[in-house]
């Protein structure tokens, strides 16, 4: 087969693919965020931080309700802060390390290590205990750690981009887990009766 008539085909076949009225086609899929990560993330601090972060996950494509995103976005949460905990536990075992920023990086692990035991118990909370308030609260524990981390470096003179950045993921983390969370308390109260 020549080149031209190659690329007939291949045109033909995309315009094929295209025109499927399969709904399970894969463009239909991969399409924009789907509408309930729309309007979540709509209601975040930060709504491209969100659908990046929640369309990073392969199962949101499938999340049909709040309790399935709620689960992702902890999930999420839980794995991105332990990651944050050992990369600023390996700083503070660094011999490069100056000795004056080691009390703040111990500071930062023991936090880190809250931050994660917050988003732990928030995801228990809502898978097993279905309490949202309490998971409500967990996660706003959470972001205040993480401020707590970028205080207890700010305060000794220390400026730290790359613990920075990581403090700003749980924030944003909190912020979306909050969010979620307070959806999922207000879903499940009855509205005060009139
Ligand atoms: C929002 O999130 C995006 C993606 O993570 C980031 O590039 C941007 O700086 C954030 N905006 C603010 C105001 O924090
Ligand atoms: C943490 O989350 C941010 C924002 O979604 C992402 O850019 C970063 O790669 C994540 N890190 C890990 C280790 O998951
Ligand atoms: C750090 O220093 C200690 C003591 O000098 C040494 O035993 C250890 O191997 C060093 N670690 C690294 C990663 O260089």
């Amino acid at each position: 087969m020549d080149y031209a008539s190659h690329h007939v085909l291949m045109v033909v076949t995309i315009c094929l693919l295209f025109i499927s009225p399969s709904p399970t086609h894969a463009c239909a899929v991969a399409n924009a965020p789907i509408k309930l990560v729309k309007d979540v993330c709509g209601q975040t601090a930060n709504y491209t931080f969100c659908v990046e972060a929640l369309e990073s996950h392969p199962k949101t494509v499938s999340a049909l309700d709040l309790v399935a995103i709620t689960k992702i976005a902890l999930e999420l949460s839980i794995a991105n802060a332990t990651s944050s905990h050992a990369y600023i536990n390996d700083q503070l075992k660094s011999n490069d390390t100056e000795p004056a920023k080691r009390p703040c990086l111990k500071a930062c692990v023991s936090l880190y290590n809250a931050v994660v035991a917050s988003f732990k118990s928030a995801l228990l909370e809502v898978t097993e205990d279905k309490d949202y308030e309490t998971s409500n609260y967990d996660v706003a524990i959470a972001g205040d750690d993480a401020n707590n981390c970028e205080q207890s470096l700010a305060s000794a003179g220390f400026q730290d981009r790359s613990i920075t950045t990581r403090n700003n993921f749980v924030k944003s983390f909190s912020n979306i887990g909050y969010v979620l969370t307070n959806l999922l308390y207000s879903a499940s109260t009855p509205p005060p009766s009139s």
